[in-house]
């Protein structure tokens, strides 16, 4: 029984050894402990021994059982080490491998002058303000005092989207002071950037959509020297301290007096050249004093409050800013053009 015993032990610890992986090593441990393994049955015939030497193979047979399951658990948890050194091994990152680059996007060029405008603007007190691209005619023109037949209202500039006139694309981002004006009461102190549409030929200066920055300032004792104050301190922030304005009297329906502004051209310091076309300046803005039909138009009383308004191309300014020669590009979306900003 004693040898039985011993040969039994000696054939499960081979075996446990041998065992591959886990599972194989349960087949094992079924194959000799569990309950028809090959000691658990030798046990069984223990009736057929003498009395005498029952607790001595008993004894023997349990130490075995321990013996042998001390063996199985080191030899799966040895199995366990090797497993996950095998994945470790298998599943490792090489961190030293370069990374794939994702191309990032950039700001467009008028996106830049954008946002520097506007955090001039800002920094002046002023708010931003929105308004629709798609405007009826009463705040496009007949607020702003641009009356019926008025040539700015002609089919061969404007895009008008019903037959019967009312509604069109924005000429322009002055609708946006109406709407101002209707639903706040001085002080008011507003920009407003956006798309505006002319019915232009694409050319080096001209395209059937463009930008302006449309401003806004209506309160008591408003007078032209805050016009000109804030537009000279704009430009200086905007372009530096030499950059230089002229103010020259122009006509817009809806402000009086009305003015165009210019910056000396940056290539040629005004002596008159290709860029500004022989000019020396460049126009830049149109501004003047809000109109009083305008102010009366939206519930402000004239007679206590005045105005100022402008309206600056934004698209010139980035080209002025960046010295782009042609609109077109601004426009065109080249990747190879834009990467540049
Ligand atoms: N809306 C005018 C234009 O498009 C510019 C402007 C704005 C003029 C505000 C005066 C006051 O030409």
């Amino acid at each position: 029984m004693k040898e039985k015993l011993e040969h039994i032990r000696q054939h499960a610890a081979q075996d446990i050894l041998r065992a591959p992986d886990t599972g194989a090593l349960e087949q094992v441990r079924v194959a000799y402990l569990g309950k028809k393994g090959e000691l658990t049955l030798l046990l069984k015939q223990m009736g057929g021994i003498a009395a005498e030497e029952r607790p001595v193979v008993g004894q023997l047979a349990n130490a075995i059982r321990v013996d042998l399951e001390n063996m199985i658990s080191e030899r799966s948890r040895v199995l366990g080490e090797e497993a996950l050194n095998k994945r470790m091994i298998e599943e490792a990152l090489d961190v030293t491998i370069p990374g794939k680059r994702t191309p990032l996007g950039k700001k467009h060029p008028i996106t830049i002058v954008l946002d520097e405008a506007k955090d001039i603007f800002i920094g002046m007190g002023f708010e931003i303000a929105e308004g629709p691209e798609v405007e009826d005619e009463y705040h496009n023109f007949t607020a702003l005092n641009t009356r019926p037949g008025h040539p700015a209202r002609d089919w061969q500039d404007t895009f008008y989207l019903s037959e019967d006139s009312r509604v069109l694309l924005r000429t322009q981002t002055s609708p946006v002071q109406i709407r101002v004006m209707e639903r706040k009461k001085p002080p008011i102190r507003v920009i407003s950037p956006g798309r505006v549409y002319r019915k232009d030929e694409v050319d080096a200066t001209h395209s059937p959509m463009f930008h302006q920055l449309e401003g806004l300032v209506v309160d008591k004792g408003i007078t032209m020297t805050d016009l000109k104050g804030t537009l000279v301190q704009f430009v200086k922030m905007l372009y530096g301290e030499d950059a230089r304005l002229r103010f020259r009297p122009h006509h817009f329906p809806f402000t009086e007096p009305s003015c165009e502004v210019d910056i000396m051209c940056f290539e040629c310091q005004g002596e008159g050249c290709r860029v500004c076309k022989g000019e020396g300046w460049i126009e830049l803005l149109g501004a003047g004093m809000v109109h009083p039909r305008v102010l009366e138009g939206c519930g402000i009383d004239s007679e206590v409050y005045s105005g100022f308004a402008f309206g600056i191309g934004v698209d010139r300014l980035t080209m002025r800013r960046f010295n782009i020669n042609d609109l077109r590009l601004l426009f065109e979306n080249d990747i190879r053009f834009l990467s540049q900003f």
